[in-house]
């Protein structure tokens, strides 16, 4: 008798994308039922913000890399969809996964719908119900496209079942968890190289559009940098769009002439996470990272006014400001945030038990 395997199609481009994959491309190829095939959009390019993944998580190298680079989300994402057709109907999946909220994961949503294939949503269900943000756009539309929803949180849950969504709807804890688990335990020279000890710093991340835009934001991020600096040392790996822009607006340089902030490059998964888990704060905008704080009990300040992951904001583990200096200051000089926090992502389970989902949904056995 001939045995078919089932084709599991994994659509990513941004960091993000490629971090959430690891545990499930590790979970689908370790049951032998499925064939993994993995498409690199091409969103982001630089060694440190791809490869350096790949290489980290031991992932193959994708099958496929559309190499569409950067550019407005319309060209983006209508390349990546024109491309993507043409794989897909090639390839001819039983089912399409995206992950998060990027370009890459709504096009592949789009692309897959559009080709009349299956779609499951890892990290479905977030809402930071901010309509203006690219990201909110791109969860809603790949939530309303899928068929297997795989949510996070309770609260992603919730908002699923409040939309009605057409899918099924799982709540399956969240990834990060198990990423973490097994990235701490692979450890880190980084305190080391940058010469650092344990809760001596504050590590920032900033590269959200919604700050990084305009000019003025920009010069209120500056601000906060600038004013920080007498008191704290600042370690930013920084993200190339932050770069990028800061350079083109004339501002860098005020930056680096910071005595106590030290701009470093992008880092690879371990390296990242010991940084944040031995910081004494971590300031950011990351959606992603203020999870991770949270997780690894490190208190957090978010330079939004608004935040997907509400479950941090408990306790005062997580705090929102703005790019507001005197509210990221009025944070800095509360004491530690209490010792509790509850384990709102799940057991460091999720990825069982989403192949669990798909075995169910694509095989129709337990
Ligand atoms: C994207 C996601 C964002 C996510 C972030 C993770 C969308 C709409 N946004 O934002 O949700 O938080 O990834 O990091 O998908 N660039 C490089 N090299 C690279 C990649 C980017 O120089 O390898 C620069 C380019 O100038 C580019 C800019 O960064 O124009 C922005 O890149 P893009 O992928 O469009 O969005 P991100 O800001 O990275
Ligand atoms: N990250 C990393 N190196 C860095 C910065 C971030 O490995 O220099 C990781 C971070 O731990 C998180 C992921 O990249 O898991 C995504 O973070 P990012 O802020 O790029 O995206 P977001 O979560 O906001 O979409």
């Amino acid at each position: 008798m001939v045995i078919t395997m089932k084709k599991i199609i994994s659509i990513v481009g941004a960091r993000p994308n490629i971090i959430k994959m690891a545990p499930i491309h590790n979970k689908i190829t370790s049951t032998s039922k499925f064939d993994h095939f993995i498409i690199h959009t091409g969103q982001h390019y630089d060694y440190k913000m791809s490869e350096i993944f790949f290489k980290e998580f031991n992932l193959p190298t994708p099958n496929h890399n559309l190499n569409v680079g950067s550019g407005t989300a319309n060209h983006q994402i209508g390349q990546m969809l024109q491309k993507l057709e043409k794989v897909l109907l090639n390839l001819n999946p039983d089912l399409v996964l995206v992950y998060g909220d990027t370009n890459s994961t709504v096009a592949g949503a789009i692309a897959a719908n559009k080709c009349n294939y299956k779609i499951g949503h890892v990290e479905s269900g977030l809402r930071s119900f901010d309509r203006t943000m690219p990201e909110e756009i791109n969860r809603i539309l790949t939530d309303h496209l899928s068929d297997l929803l795989f949510s996070p949180t309770k609260t992603a849950l919730k908002n699923l079942k409040r939309e009605s969504v057409s899918g099924q709807v799982f709540n399956t804890g969240d990834l990060s968890v198990e990423i973490l688990n097994e990235s701490l335990k692979i450890g880190s020279s980084v305190l080391n190289e940058y010469r650092l000890s344990p809760k001596s710093y504050i590590l920032m991340t900033i590269h959200r559009a919604e700050n990084t835009n305009s000019f003025d934001n920009l010069k209120s991020i500056l601000n906060i940098i600038k004013n920080l600096d007498s008191a704290h040392k600042i370690i930013f790996p920084i993200h190339p769009r932050t770069e990028n822009l800061l350079k083109k607006n004339g501002l860098m340089n005020s930056i680096l002439s910071c005595k106590n902030v030290k701009i470093i490059p992008p880092l690879g998964y371990s390296d990242f996470i010991t940084l944040i888990k031995n910081a004494s704060k971590v300031i950011t905008d990351s959606g992603g990272i203020q999870k991770e704080a949270y997780l690894l009990k490190t208190p957090c300040i978010t330079l939004r006014t608004n935040t997907e992951w509400i479950e941090t904001l408990e306790d005062e583990w997580n705090v929102l400001t703005g790019i507001n200096y005197e509210l990221v200051l009025k944070e800095l000089k509360k004491p530690k945030s209490p010792l509790k926090r509850k384990s709102i992502f799940g057991s460091g389970t999720t990825s069982i038990q989403i192949i669990k989902l798909i075995s169910n949904y694509l095989l129709d056995v337990g």
